[in-house]
């Protein structure tokens, strides 16, 4: 007791400095500040970005740095009394048994149980907020803008960018928190990739993360898919191309599905470029027997072969940047660019390939352009269908800023994605029949190995009315 009174006494003489009393106005004010917002942390509500990095990440640095001037005021102290010579060699004696001390005492005790509380609060949120969309996609704007604005489009907008990127468990959770302080510092530094590559790298297995969702066992069987596209004559022209989509599933180990993830199914591959594009080596095992496709002659180690999963023909889950053509396709059956105007399509997709150097460059060009198009060319149309042509120009405006991001470099294409093989080689990356293993068998490229081609660009096709979809409403 005496010991430890000799080493209180100095504390409390050594505490009343101006550098401690800051720490103490500060912590006082960030728990203040911190007691107001707990309403509403405490009801998990979603804050706008900025405010969260208020509450959740700068308030709890204000308040620990508060903390941190308590005994670096002492410390100063200290040294500057012992400089002057006018530290004390003894000091009044404490009285445990005076009013004051035990005060002080049970102030201390009940502040520090109290900071115990906060501070654990705070660390929580913080990195319960960090795990946030809002967070994820907002708060870094600019950096993270291309993926935030796909990603609220797609139908994975309503799930987390932690639950692809991070998964349940703890070992990723801490890799990525490891990982983002790396990203962290970069952004600050600004010297981060423009445009972010792909594919990420240590991008958790899509059987942690997707298949948490997806079931494997419960694919569908076949799917019916019709795509509508406008011609680029003055009319406009709609026209349907109708696949049936063998997708397979279930334990099976056929269609689209079962031939590369069915039971006792695995391919392995070797690409030879950053992106995944060019595919010189598959590997295919199904129910224990194991052929190899090559194009050309290539070994590559163990260590370079990549096992597929959902990723490698869904890369873009939820990214989902279009290219121009389908995009003004997309618009034009959703009725915000009018169809009813003469050669719109053709003149929408002129327009989104021209180049702009910053978006601001864009909303003072596009739907300049557009209206210009229609007053030079068609004044009739223009005089007649001047508000429709307002809002097609905007609607134009809105296809740019949902696919091209110039502050991050991300252009038209920027991003291939592996589904299909129209606008990127995707499946044809492997099904291209050069792809060829001893004795000849070639990866097939047959059309209705995937899907049945039930109408092909036709105007109304009978399958469409025998099913009872009516393209003429499209
Ligand atoms: C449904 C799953 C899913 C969700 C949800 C998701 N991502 Fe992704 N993301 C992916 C996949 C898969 C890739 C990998 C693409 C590749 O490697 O080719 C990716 C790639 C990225 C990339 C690399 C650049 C690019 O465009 O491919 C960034 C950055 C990114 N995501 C950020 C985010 C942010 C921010 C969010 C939340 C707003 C988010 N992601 C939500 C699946 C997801
Ligand atoms: C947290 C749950 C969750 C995770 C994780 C998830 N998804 Fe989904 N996914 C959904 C839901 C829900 C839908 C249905 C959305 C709808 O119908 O509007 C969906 C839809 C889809 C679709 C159909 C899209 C369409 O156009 O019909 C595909 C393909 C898909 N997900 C693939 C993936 C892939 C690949 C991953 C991993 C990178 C993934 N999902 C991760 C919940 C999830
Ligand atoms: C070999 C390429 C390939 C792989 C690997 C693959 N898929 Fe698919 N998947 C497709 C294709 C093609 C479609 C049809 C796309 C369409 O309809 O536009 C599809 C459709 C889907 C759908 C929509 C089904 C429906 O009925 O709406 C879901 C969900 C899905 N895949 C999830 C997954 C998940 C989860 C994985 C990983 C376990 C996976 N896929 C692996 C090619 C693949
Ligand atoms: C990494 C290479 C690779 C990619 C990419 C790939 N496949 Fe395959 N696929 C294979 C291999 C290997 C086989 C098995 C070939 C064999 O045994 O004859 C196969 C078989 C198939 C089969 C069965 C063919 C048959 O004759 O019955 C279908 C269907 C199929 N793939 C669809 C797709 C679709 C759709 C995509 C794109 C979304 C795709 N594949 C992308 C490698 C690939
Ligand atoms: C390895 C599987 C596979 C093979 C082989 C294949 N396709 Fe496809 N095809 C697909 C997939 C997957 C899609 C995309 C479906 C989607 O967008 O949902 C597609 C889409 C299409 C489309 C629609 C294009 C569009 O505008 O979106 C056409 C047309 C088409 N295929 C024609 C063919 C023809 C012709 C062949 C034979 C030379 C062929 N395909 C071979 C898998 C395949």
């Amino acid at each position: 007791m005496k010991s430890l009174r000799g080493w209180l006494s100095p504390l409390v003489y050594l505490s009343n400095n101006w550098i401690s009393l800051v720490g103490v106005v500060v912590v006082t004010a960030a728990t203040v500040t911190w007691m107001v917002f707990l309403p509403i942390t405490l009801r998990g509500g979603l804050l706008h970005p900025y405010f969260g990095i208020v509450v959740y990440l700068l308030l709890p640095g204000i308040f620990v740095s508060g903390l941190v001037l308590i005994p670096v005021g002492i410390y100063w102290n200290r040294r500057r009394q012992k400089a002057k010579g006018s530290f004390p060699s003894t000091f009044p004696p404490l009285d445990p048994r005076s009013p004051e001390l035990r005060k002080l005492a049970a102030f201390v005790m009940v502040t520090t149980f109290l900071n115990i509380i906060i501070a654990s609060q705070f660390s929580y949120s913080a990195v319960r907020y960090m795990d946030t969309t809002a967070f994820c996609g907002q708060t870094c704007h600019v950096v993270m803008q291309p993926e935030f604005t796909a990603h609220q489009r797609s139908p994975h907008s309503h799930v987390e960018c932690v639950n692809c990127h991070i998964g349940p468990g703890a070992s990723w959770f801490v890799r990525s928190k490891f990982s983002g302080v790396g990203q962290l510092i970069a952004v600050f530094l600004n010297n981060y990739p423009r445009p972010i590559p792909v594919p990420v790298r240590n991008l958790r297995p899509a059987r942690e993360t997707c298949e948490t969702c997806h079931w494997r066992q419960k694919f569908a069987e076949d799917r019916l898919r019709d795509i509508a596209t406008y011609g680029e004559d003055e009319q406009n022209t709609l026209s349907h191309t109708v696949l049936m989509l063998h997708l397979g599933g279930g334990p099976s180990r056929t269609g689209i599905h079962g031939r590369h993830l069915g039971q006792g199914v695995t391919v392995r591959y070797y690409a030879s470029d950053e992106k995944r594009q060019t595919i010189p080596y598959v590997e295919y095992t199904s129910a224990g027997t194991t052929t190899i496709f090559t194009s050309g002659n290539v070994k590559p180690a163990p260590s370079q072969l990549r096992e597929m999963d959902c990723i490698d023909c869904h890369n873009r889950p939820t990214h989902i940047y279009q290219m121009p053509a389908r995009a003004v396709d997309d618009a034009m059956l959703t009725g915000e660019l009018s169809s009813s105007l003469p050669f719109v399509k053709k003149q929408a997709v002129v327009i989104l390939k021209q180049s702009y150097a910053t978006e601001s460059d864009a909303v003072a060009r596009i739907p300049a352009a557009f209206e210009d198009f229609y007053r030079n060319n068609y004044p009739k149309v223009y005089g007649q269908q001047r508000d429709d042509i307002t809002r097609s120009g905007k609607a134009l405006l809105t296809i740019f800023q949902h696919n091209i991001f110039p502050a991050m470099k991300v252009n038209w294409g920027t991003y291939p994605n592996n589904l299909g093989h129209t606008d990127f080689d995707g499946c044809f990356r492997c099904h291209d029949e050069q792809h060829a293993a001893q004795g000849g068998k070639t990866i097939t490229q047959d059309c209705s190995a995937c899907h049945n081609l039930l109408a092909s660009d036709e105007k109304n096709p009978k399958i469409l009315v025998d099913l009872g979809i009516s393209p003429a409403a499209k």
